[in-house]
């Protein structure tokens, strides 16, 4: 895996981002920040959090599943999972850019704690804000779980083998 290229000035630069989340599931929101992160770097690794003290709807395996049956289109795109600080899981990876979305300025306040965090842990870590698409600012995981719990429509929200997947869950 290439974590440097060459620019056609002969300018070298660090193309691998990482973009970590929780992903309990994946919703268009998150697609949409992946397909567009994907066209700014030459790889971009999905990095799910194993958090042992939330209790998730889906597992680590699950999630990790679903991310890589809606990413199978992008070539540039792998999916990962890690257990503990994100900045050791960027250094095993060489990684020194993570990705993150923004829905409103609700999400500002936490991001940047998390972002000077991340860069006072190691100040080679760069952390990149993306404009969550308008269409999906109000949308979140929870918000997709509570909606299905409840046998609600989340066809526009989530990607189709996500829906299927919360069916399935919520039948279960
Ligand atoms: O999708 P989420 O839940 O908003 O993602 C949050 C996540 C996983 C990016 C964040 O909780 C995280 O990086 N956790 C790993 C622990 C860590 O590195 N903490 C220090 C930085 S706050």
């Amino acid at each position: 895996m290439a974590s440097s290229s060459t620019s056609p000035l002969g300018l070298t630069g660090r193309r691998v981002a990482v973009y970590p989340g929780s992903f309990d599931p994946v919703t268009c929101g998150h697609l949409d920040i992946i397909r567009r992160a994907a066209k700014q770097f030459d790889h971009l690794i999905v990095a799910v959090l194993n958090n042992t003290s939330k209790k998730p709807l889906f597992s680590v395996e699950e999630r990790k599943e679903l991310l890589a049956d809606v990413t199978k289109d992008l070539p540039n795109v792998t999916i990962d999972s890690f257990r503990d600080l994100l900045v050791h899981f960027m250094k095993s990876r060489e990684a020194h850019v993570i990705v993150r979305g923004i829905r409103s300025v609700t999400d500002f306040e936490y991001e940047i704690q998390m972002a000077s965090t991340n860069h006072q842990l190691d100040d080679d870590i760069e952390t990149i804000f993306m404009m969550t698409n308008p269409k999906y600012s109000y949308l979140s995981s929870s918000i997709v779980k509570e909606i299905a719990m409840f046998h609600g429509n989340v066809q526009d929200l989530v990607p189709p083998e996500v829906q299927a997947a919360l069916i399935a869950k919520f039948s279960e």
